[in-house]
């Protein structure tokens, strides 16, 4: 089998049904065997000795796992058939072993695993729990998913030596809302940890600012992150950035949080008031993958020292694995939920950094609680704004091999009204990445407008932008004919939400501006064709909405749409029949929208060169 470069095996539904025709309608799919493998991705570090970079996830339920990769292409697995990286069984975690995090020069020097056990209890291996139990006096919804950091801005608000570690524990408290946890080392031997407060929480099924742009805060938090970021990638000195797996349904007679999810981000500032704690403030935050299933995102630092970045030119890195969960949350009794449980996948790594978006016009769309700040009037006339936002990107390595694929265009294309118009070649297999662009003249209200994709006569998955609320639409209605036959596969539309600016030519003083931009932005060499993302002209006037720029990643069933290096939606698609592979134009509404740079890189590469086929 054929997998992307994430650090699992991708296994969909259709696993154990090879014997079937996918020629002929699908039969009843629901007695398809169960197969367990793996939960949220976490305890990633980079081992300073070797510059290989450790990727790990929770396995069967009751351990971590981890893989290996030397360039963020290849992974092989740390032990002989995917085995444990650690098990539950010691005195500290007799039933199971759940998210941790790694110092890559802890204890002795040597990468120190810390993690969580039984739910509430925080724990090093062969010692007593360096964190017993959450803070005195508070009723926690959960205490749980260490995050070990180190931060330079921390260190400066609290005078503490510059590298001081320090560690997150995701949760909130019960009527008040989520929040997280904050401890720093004060011992050599990371054996005694401080506590620092409460530093970053919100309110109880609170949004920011009216949720448009971030989903919700929730009632609690999982598997946070806290990183450095600049316009390159990670650093020590970086601002501060965090990532946050969100519970944002409660169950009043439960007194539980549970079910629906959400995996967000924020950016923002950390503080120390005289004689107060320090807190941490947002300035920004916004969804980090839309997708209904995406969850438990977990990054790390991934130096440049490392062998993947040696080989490649890249700077210190955040990458980061985000887990598309099978149905499990969805409260779906019997199939397919029994199938999936924990059979589903971590999706593309991704790299992370400050992105620039230049030249905007300070209008209306500028001025809103997003997900996005405004860093400077980048003009004298004051007509101008130069915005700020969490760039994501497929890790460069991943990206450079995946479209080292064969591939083949298609011409530019202008469509002015409804239907679809078929590609002139299609891919020859379920995993390619299709990249284009899109121009629109005018913000049409009733515009729809994009592609189908493993289409064919009986199925097909749209995905297009619509105006009316700025979103990127999966429609899944069609995906799989499978779904007539069998009850349970989930067929609803996914969406998340990008706003196109407004971009003008004629902002002022941003000469020089231009040069430094092309040496920043990462996805200059992840366009083919193009050598500006984000502010392609459509030729009309000096004023123009923002190219949507695409890149779609399908691997089998998992689907990643990737928009202007800030936006990811990934999904599962399940699509029967062998030749639902054709791609079209789409278009629906009133409006015109026109297509360049259209490339499809035909068949990706095998991730795991080691497992079976
Ligand atoms: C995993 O390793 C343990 C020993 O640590 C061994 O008992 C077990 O058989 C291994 N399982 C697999 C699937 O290799
Ligand atoms: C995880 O579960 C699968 C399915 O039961 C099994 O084949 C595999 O050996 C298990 N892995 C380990 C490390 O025990
Ligand atoms: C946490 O660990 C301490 C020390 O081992 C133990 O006394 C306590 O019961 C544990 N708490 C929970 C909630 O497991
Ligand atoms: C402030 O920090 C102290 C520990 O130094 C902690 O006991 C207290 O609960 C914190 N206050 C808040 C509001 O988090
Ligand atoms: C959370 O807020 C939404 C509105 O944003 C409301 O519909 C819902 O009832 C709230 N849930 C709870 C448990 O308060
Ligand atoms: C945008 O509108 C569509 C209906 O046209 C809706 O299904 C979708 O959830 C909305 N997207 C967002 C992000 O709110």
């Amino acid at each position: 089998m054929k997998v992307k470069a994430t650090a699992s095996v991708l296994v969909t539904i259709w696993a154990g049904a090879s014997a079937q025709d996918y020629n002929s309608a699908p039969p009843n799919l629901a007695g398809l065997p169960r197969i367990i493998y793996i939960g949220d991705p976490c305890a990633h570090y980079n081992d300073p000795e070797t510059g290989l970079f450790h990727v790990g996830f929770l396995h069967n339920g009751t351990g971590i796992a981890s893989v290996l990769t030397g360039d963020l292409v290849h992974y092989y697995d740390v032990r002989p058939n995917g085995n444990y990286s650690i098990v539950a069984g010691g005195p500290n975690d007799p039933l199971a072993v759940f998210d941790g995090s790694v110092i890559p020069n802890g204890v002795d020097g040597k990468p120190t695993l810390f993690h969580l056990r039984r739910g509430k209890n925080f724990t090093k291996l062969e010692i007593p729990p360096v964190i017993s139990e959450p803070p005195a006096g508070l009723d926690v919804t959960a205490f749980r998913d260490p995050y070990v950091f180190q931060n330079g801005e921390l260190d400066r608000s609290l005078n503490n030596a510059e590298g001081t570690w320090y560690t997150i524990i995701s949760g909130g408290i019960h009527e008040v809302g989520p929040g997280m946890f904050l401890y720093q080392n004060i011992s050599p031997n990371f054996e005694q940890w401080e506590y620092l407060g409460e530093w970053f929480h919100e309110p109880a099924n609170s949004t920011w600012g009216n949720g448009d742009w971030s989903r919700i805060f929730g009632f609690n938090w999982e598997t946070s992150n806290v990183f450095g970021l600049t316009k390159d990638g990670y650093s020590y000195n970086g601002e501060p950035f965090m990532t946050i797996a969100v519970e944002s349904s409660y169950d009043p007679i439960q007194e539980s949080v549970s079910s629906q999810h959400a995996q967000i981000w924020a950016a923002g500032a950390i503080a120390t008031t005289e004689g107060e704690n320090v807190t941490f403030t947002p300035d920004m935050v916004g969804v980090f993958d839309w997708g209904l299933a995406s969850y438990a995102a977990a990054g790390k630092v991934l130096p440049q020292s490392s062998q993947a970045s040696t080989a490649s030119g890249a700077p210190d890195r955040l990458i980061s694995y985000v887990w598309l969960t099978g149905d499990v949350f969805g409260g779906i009794v019997g199939f397919p939920a029994e199938q999936q449980g924990w059979q589903n996948t971590l999706l593309t790594s991704r790299e992370l950094y400050i992105k620039d978006i230049p030249n905007v016009v300070d209008n209306d769309l500028v001025q809103e609680t997003g997900s996005w700040r405004v860093v400077a009037n980048s003009d004298l006339t004051g007509e101008c704004v130069e915005l700020e936002t969490l760039g994501i990107e497929i890790a460069r390595e991943t990206y450079a091999a995946m479209t080292a694929a064969p591939s083949f265009t298609e011409p530019d294309r202008t469509t002015t009204s409804e239907g679809v118009i078929p590609f002139g070649r299609s891919p020859e297999s379920r995993f390619f990445i299709l990249e284009a662009e899109i121009n629109f003249d005018a913000r049409a209200s009733s515009l729809q407008a994009g592609f189908q994709i493993l289409a064919s006569e009986f199925e097909s998955t749209t995905i297009y932008y619509q105006f009316s609320n700025e979103s990127i639409m999966i429609d899944r209605s069609q995906t799989s004919a499978a779904g007539s036959t069998t009850t349970g596969i989930d067929a609803s539309p996914e969406s998340g939400r990008i706003r196109l600016f407004d971009i003008s030519d004629n902002c002022g003083t941003h000469g020089n501006r231009k040069d430094e931009e092309f040496e920043h932005d990462l996805t200059s060499n992840h366009v083919w064709g193009s050598d500006d993302h984000t502010s392609t002209s459509n030729g009309a006037g000096s004023e123009h909405i923002e190219t949507l720029s695409l890149t779609i990643v399908v691997d089998n069933s998992v689907l990643e749409v990737y928009a202007n290096s800030r936006f990811v939606l990934s999904t599962w698609v399940r699509p029967w029949y062998k030749d639902s592979t054709e791609i079209r134009f789409f278009q629906n509404g009133e409006g015109e929208a026109s297509y360049s740079n259209i490339r499809v890189a035909d068949g990706l590469y095998d991730a795991y060169p080691d497992r079976p086929q």
